[in-house]
């Protein structure tokens, strides 16, 4: 008879579905399989409805028992795909707490250098503090009086000439030359003293590879009784052995500043040639480096201090000079470029100040 399903086959059939269903289940590997799977046996189409559907046509005697084992497959089906589910979540949990390896070794984030200007500033700071030098700071606007007039260069000086600057006001401008600190310094801590001072200061200059209209200097100013030459010399040649971790030699020449009498120009032996001539030196073996001299007496005065009972000396070391020469660098423009894969090259990081 075709018009009424047989009860031994459904049951047959379900038995079927169950397995098949059941493998299935369990060979699935995404919720997405999953779903398919429902949709396949339970959804209006799918084979297990297609059986209930059915039952209306199933003899009454049996109708209820394949109705009952009909919905107990539907509601396995139901449970067991629920379970893989969660069976396939846990496992995800499971090799994503693996996947972390201890051993493998962290992505580097970038971490900042120190300027190769703040670099060579702290390690001259500390040179000479071990020599007794307190570091002070000054303002890098500056006024008239303290970056000339004070330092023995009045209005019309021809020394002038060599730094022009950028003027803010007439008695406003920015600071030429980190001396506009030594009376500033004198005024504040009387004599004796000695001080250094690091900082940035401006000309107006035409920029090229070895001219900057922004540069650093350290000044150094030392004030008390009976300093002479002699005492100039000895901080200059035991400061400048620190700096490049060997002897150098200096010598004097004589040098013009108005704040200075007698005035200096200091020049270390070429140490790239020791002193054989080489295009570093300009083949005269010599570099010249520091300019510096005996405080003149109306600087002095200026700053308060008598002349009569004291003397001192003073150096203006080019710092941004002494960092190329340091480090190799010939293009003054690196270091003010913010070039960073110029500038970290000799990059330390200071683990004291960060
Ligand atoms: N301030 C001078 C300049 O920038 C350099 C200088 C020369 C500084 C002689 C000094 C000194 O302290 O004694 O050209």
């Amino acid at each position: 008879m075709t018009g009424q399903p047989n009860g031994e086959d459904l049951k047959q059939k379900l038995s079927e579905l169950d397995q098949q269903a059941t493998a299935e289940i369990a060979e699935a590997k995404s919720d997405a399989e999953l779903d398919q799977i429902r949709v396949k046996y339970l959804s209006k189409k799918g084979e297990v409805t297609a059986i209930l559907r059915s039952l209306g046509s199933v003899s009454p005697d049996i109708r209820p028992q394949i109705g009952a084992l009909a919905n107990d497959l539907r509601n396995k089906i139901e449970e067991a795909i629920e379970r893989r589910k969660s069976e396939i979540l846990q496992q995800k949990i499971e090799m994503e707490r693996y996947a972390f390896d201890p051993t493998v070794p962290p992505t580097r984030t970038a971490t900042g250098s120190l300027h190769p200007i703040t670099i060579v500033s702290r390690e001259l700071e500390d040179i000479f503090r071990g020599m007794g030098f307190t570091v002070v700071d000054g303002p890098e606007l500056e006024t008239d009086y303290y970056n000339f007039e004070a330092l023995n260069t009045p209005k019309e000086h021809p020394a002038r000439d060599m730094q022009d600057t950028y003027w803010v006001s007439d008695i406003l401008l920015l600071r030429t030359q980190t001396s506009a600190c030594q009376v500033r310094a004198m005024e504040k801590l009387g004599a004796p003293l000695r001080i250094i001072t690091p900082g940035r200061c401006f000309r107006n200059e035409d920029i090229d590879a070895s001219h900057e209209n922004t540069f650093f200097q350290l000044e150094g100013l030392l004030v008390d009784r009976d300093v002479s030459i002699a005492n100039l010399i000895y901080v200059m040649k035991t400061m400048l052995s620190e700096v490049f971790k060997s002897d150098v030699t200096v010598r004097l020449r004589p040098g013009y500043f108005p704040f200075v009498e007698p005035g200096f120009e200091l020049d270390i032996k070429c140490l790239i040639c020791s002193g054989e001539g080489c295009p570093t030196c300009g083949r005269s073996g010599w570099v010249e480096l520091v300019p510096c001299g005996m405080v003149h007496p109306n600087v002095l005065r200026y700053g308060g201090v008598d002349p009569e009972e004291f003397s001192g000396f003073a150096f203006g070391l080019g710092l941004t000079r002494l960092v190329m020469m340091k480090y190799g660098i010939s293009d003054i423009r690196v270091l003010n470029s913010g070039d960073l894969r110029s500038l970290s090259q000799f990059g330390i990081i200071d683990a004291q100040s960060s």
